[in-house]
């Protein structure tokens, strides 16, 4: 259902709803971990937060649900709603709100399918760590920033906003569990800030994607899994996956891009043999740089949840071409 929030404006501000603890409600307001995710509606959230001048709110529910629960049916939904409202030539930009566990992956799934119809226009994720029924919530702060981001001069491009922080979709990551403030970027800053409903601009918006594989999520879910290599790592874990059929795999390595051993001679086999198989660090931050040469290519600067994605949207983007 679409529903006009404010009175009608010459421009339109999109907010879609897909669940999260910013949605959460729990019997008890002190409660801040007891709570459901995605029960609120965005309509109901949107009921207290000031609209930036000149906008008019439409809210569209997609999907009401605990952000760990996403999945491509879901991206697919959103997605094509909202690459329809960039379309329109009324609108001035987009929200999303959505659970915090999995806003990156979201996040960066949106800037490869996008492409350029981010090129002069803002979708801005945002979250919550406490839920609508809170006290305190935390919830329609976040939406009003996310909402001020969008509509700032020259907004553009893919963007998690969070207590009062914006980042690019390559950057922004959840790094805290529990924390208001729970993100960060993987190597780098954050390009913006809101504070007091005034956004400062201190680095560049984001670039969108050049190669926008717009039709990816049209094709089935490709079977990427993540394999962790550490203390004891071996090749059992690759071999029943591709017993099993598995499509591409992720490799979390240690530091820079490195793999255990055992582990990393059955994965170079594997990728000899046609499996797409990449490195990607499970450090926290920074990126993989070139020094040995390697047989297994690796993500950069991706975390192995953004690596993942990459992988899933390019073998579906494959998927397709072959289909056409
Ligand atoms: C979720 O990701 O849906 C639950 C946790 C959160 O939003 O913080």
């Amino acid at each position: 259902m679409t529903q006009a929030i404010s009175t009608p404006a010459a421009q339109v501000l999109w907010v879609f709803g897909t669940g999260g603890t910013i949605s959460g409600r729990a019997a008890d307001p002190k409660d801040v971990l007891g709570y459901t995710a995605g029960e609120v509606s965005v309509d109901a959230l949107l009921g207290d937060v000031a609209v930036p001048d000149g906008v008019s709110v439409r809210a569209e529910q997609v999907a009401q649900v605990d952000s760990k629960d996403m999945s491509w049916a879901i991206w697919q939904d959103l997605a094509q709603r909202v690459r329809a409202a960039l379309m329109q030539p009324e609108t001035r930009g987009v929200v999303i709100t959505h659970g915090t566990d999995t806003m990156e992956e979201t996040a960066y799934c949106l800037h490869r399918v996008l492409g350029p119809a981010v090129a002069h226009k803002a979708v801005v994720l945002t979250g919550a760590m406490r839920p609508a029924s809170a006290l305190e919530p935390d919830g329609p702060g976040n939406i009003a920033d996310a909402m001020r981001v969008a509509c700032a001069p020259g907004a553009r491009g893919v963007a998690l906003c969070m207590a009062g922080r914006v980042w690019d979709a390559l950057q922004g990551q959840k790094l805290h569990s529990g924390r208001l403030d729970a993100f960060g970027a993987r190597d780098g800053e954050a390009f913006a800030e809101v504070c007091a409903g005034e956004v400062s601009v201190t680095g560049d918006w984001p670039q969108p994607s050049g190669d926008a594989w717009a039709h990816a999520l049209a094709a089935e879910a490709p079977w990427v899994e993540l394999l962790t290599s550490g203390t004891q790592a071996s090749a059992r874990a690759l071999q029943a996956l591709i017993s099993a059929g598995v499509e591409g795999v992720v490799l979390a390595t240690t530091g820079n891009g490195t793999v255990h051993q055992d582990l990393l001679r059955a994965a170079e086999a594997a990728y000899a043999a046609g499996l797409p198989v990449v490195r990607a660090s499970r450090t926290a931050h920074g990126n993989i740089r070139d020094g040995h040469p390697q047989a297994i290519p690796h993500a950069g600067g991706l975390s192995p949840f953004k690596a993942r994605v990459e992988m899933m949207l390019r073998l579906a983007s494959e998927q397709q071409a072959v289909l056409a």
